[in-house]
């Protein structure tokens, strides 16, 4: 099963449309994982940000994800980081399909609500920045066997 890292920005959570966007992700069937709020520190926006590097946004996007509480996760599922990506929608509110978190909810470039890792790699960057091992929860979902067809893994390993 894949994990990635997504960040509620601080746009959503002075919008109070926290609940809206974690019920997405619950209701898909992704596992929450890791969860905190936290005013990100400037160094590791910098850090979660840093392939953007040089870009003439950079330093507008280190401000807005630095300028007030964000909510981190962790979510696990098959192809994750994939499902992740598709419920937020395309980068910019304007452009993202209705339906999707940015589409349904946001219309600016920027403020766009939502951060997901864009890779394995990415995730596997991403995800120690705001999370240490122990303040992740892998617990048995009693519900796992009706969300996937487990029938030949019960590891969970391979799931359909
Ligand atoms: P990017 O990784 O391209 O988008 P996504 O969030 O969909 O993975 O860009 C990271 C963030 O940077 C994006 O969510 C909003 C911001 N951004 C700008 O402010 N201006 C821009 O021109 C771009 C491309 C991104
Ligand atoms: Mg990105």
């Amino acid at each position: 099963m894949q994990r990635t890292l997504a960040i509620i920005k601080p746009d959503a959570v002075q919008r109070r449309l926290i609940g809206k966007i974690i019920s997405r992700f619950e209701e898909k069937g992704l596992e929450i994982i890791g969860l905190k709020m936290t005013v990100i520190p400037n160094d590791l926006a910098k850090k979660n940000y840093s392939v953007h590097e040089g870009k003439d946004y950079f330093e507008k996007l280190v401000r807005f994800m630095t300028s007030g509480p964000v909510v981190v996760l962790v979510l696990r599922g098959k192809n994750a980081i994939g499902v992740v990506r598709k419920l937020m929608g395309s980068t910019s509110g304007h452009e993202a399909d209705p339906g999707t978190i940015r589409g349904d909810y946001a219309i600016s470039g920027r403020f766009n609500l939502i951060h997901g890792s864009d890779s394995v790699e990415s995730a596997e960057r991403e995800i120690p920045i705001f999370f240490d091992d122990s303040s992740i929860i892998e617990s048995e979902k009693s519900d796992l066997k009706w969300i996937y067809d487990m029938s030949d893994d019960l590891t969970g390993e391979n799931l359909i």
